[in-house]
């Protein structure tokens, strides 16, 4: 780079000693850099009458930098003989400037006469001086390229860090010992909660999260600022209608090796792993209760057999005494009666609960959903409480059939749904049957019996597909029709939800694989 200056004047040419004070005190003054070079050049072409004066600077990155007082810019190929030859060459007096053993560039003049003694110390005594500067000058230059290499370095690697935990899909924050928050990633900006990164960064925690209670947050914070223990907590949330329920996990982070200067909070919805966990522990459990009762009816069944073969046995024998004339009271026919009923109704429940505890593998083959809702709609035409009902039929005609399904078995599943819809709304109301293609592969079909009816409370929903559970008078209802459907919907590799509103009615879904295993 050439700094421009002004031309000299001859006629105000001070002595070589004054020239190098004046250059002294310009290096003493503290300016910067480019101006006191400029400086010291003009005072050295006056005070030596030079046509031009410059200085060629080598630095370390191979670079080239000159500054220049007069008429000319030597070249670099001119600069470089005169060095080689040290002395004046084509009118140029050149003079190296050192750094320690370094050569760092050159004081060059362009002279029409030869140069006095003096005035020859006085180049050797300004080409020291500018030595210790440049040399200083270009230490601080490398520094400032690497200050910039370094900066996007860090800069990128913030960038990347970044990146990794905006792509997370479990919200995360981080707060300081002020509770300030200092991280906010992207997950946390989304959803219902969702709050900005630029609104939330350098608030606390407490004016963003102003819903949750002031103390039982600050609490949470300091137990891990005190003990330096992750902390984990299970939160309910209900933003609109939509309850779901966080794992947050609360993990201390420390700046040096000794106290937590900060607090990374993750929170992660577990809403649809804490339904598996919950439809597993029902499932295992299902299965103790079917194990134990296939168990219990297995030794139920043989005493059965015994009262049914004597209830045979008292009405053969009170027949016989009747034909031999002797005068049997009616009542004792009547018993005989009821004994053989209630034993045969034994012998139901022992058959359905068998069948729920071991569903029959009975030949699978594909099945078309919507035939079925119209074959158990057939069937229910004859259920005395049925007819009265208001049906609201809504079926997918492109619903993909279940390939490995038993007709037979879900007409029985819709029927113990749509006897449940009618009893829940003693007869009256209004029971749709719908079919919908599902999320996914594995709840590709489903058909729903959704009522008006009196409801489920919440604490009951875990126990109706529990065997024997009813709510129904004695003779109305065995509690098996629920356990029967889960037995046979699961015999489908299928499952079975509920949702249910106290007074607002019930709907159960059966979702059922369109993918064979
Ligand atoms: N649609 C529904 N609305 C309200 N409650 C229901 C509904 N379906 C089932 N329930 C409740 O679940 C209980 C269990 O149902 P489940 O079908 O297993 O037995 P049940 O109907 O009582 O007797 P069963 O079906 O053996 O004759 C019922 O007694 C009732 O309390
Ligand atoms: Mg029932």
């Amino acid at each position: 780079m050439t700094i421009p200056v002004s031309t000299p004047s001859s006629a105000t040419s001070p002595s070589a000693l004054t020239a190098l004070a004046a250059i002294v005190a310009e290096f003493n003054a503290n300016r910067p850099l480019e101006t006191s070079i400029a400086v010291a050049l003009d005072t050295l072409c006056r005070s030596l009458d030079a046509s031009e004066c410059s200085l060629w600077l080598h630095t370390a990155d191979g670079l080239v930098r000159t500054w220049a007082s007069g008429d000319a810019l030597a070249q670099e190929a001119a600069v470089d003989a005169a060095l080689l030859n040290g002395s004046v060459s084509h009118g140029l007096r050149a003079v190296r400037v050192t750094a320690g053993d370094r050569r760092v560039g050159a004081l060059v003049l362009q002279m029409a006469r030869p140069l006095q003694p003096e005035e020859d110390r006085l180049l050797g005594a300004v080409a020291n001086l500018l030595a210790p500067e440049l040399a200083h000058a270009e230490r601080s230059r490398q520094l400032e390229v690497e200050v910039a290499a370094r900066t996007v370095e860090i800069d990128r690697e913030r960038r990347f860090t970044e990146k990794i935990i905006d792509s997370l899909p479990t919200g995360l924050y981080v707060i300081d010992r002020e509770y300030r928050i200092q991280a906010w990633n992207r997950k946390r900006e989304t959803g219902m909660q969702g709050v900005s990164r630029d609104e939330a960064i350098g608030r606390t925690i407490f004016d963003i999260l102003h819903r949750q209670p002031f103390e039982m947050l600050r609490r949470e914070f300091d137990e891990v600022f005190a003990t330096g223990r992750i902390q984990e907590y299970q939160m309910e949330s209900s933003a609109g209608d939509d309850a779901r329920t966080y794992r947050i996990t609360k993990i201390p982070m420390r700046l040096g090796d000794s106290a937590v200067t900060h607090v990374i909070t993750i929170g992660e919805d577990v809403t649809d792993w804490r339904e598996g966990q919950q439809r597993y522990a029902q499932a295992e459990k299902l299965a103790a209760i079917g194990t134990l009762a296939a168990g219990v009816m297995h030794e139920i069944n043989n005493p059965l057999a015994t009262i049914a073969a004597c209830g045979d046995g008292l009405a053969y024998r009170l027949e016989d005494l009747q034909k031999k004339g002797a005068e049997v009271n009616k009542d004792l026919f009547d018993y005989v009666e009821i004994i053989d009923n209630e034993v045969l109704r034994c012998k139901q429940i022992v058959d359905q609960l068998l069948d729920f505890s071991r569903p029959k593998q009975l030949a699978k083959s594909k099945v078309d959903l919507n035939e079925v809702v119209e074959k158990t709609l057939f069937l229910m035409k004859h259920h005395a409480g049925f007819k009265t009902m208001t049906l609201v039929k809504e079926l997918d005609a492109a619903l993909p059939v279940v390939p490995l399904g038993n007709a037979e078995q879900l007409v029985q599943v819709l029927m113990a749904l749509m006897i449940n819809a009618t009893d829940a709304t003693d007869g009256h109301g209004t029971i749709t049957v719908r079919t919908r293609r599902g999320p996914s592969n594995t709840d590709g079909a489903i058909v729903e019996v959704a009522d008006a009816g009196h409801g489920i409370a919440r604490a009951e929903l875990s126990k109706i597909f529990e065997p024997f559970y009813t709510t129904k008078p004695p003779g109305r209802g065995t509690g098996l029709g629920l356990a029967i459907c889960y037995g046979i919907v699961q015999d489908h590799r299928g499952r079975i939800e509920v949702d249910s509103v106290i007074g607002k009615g019930s709907t159960f879904r059966v979702l059922l694989p369109i993918i064979e295993w």
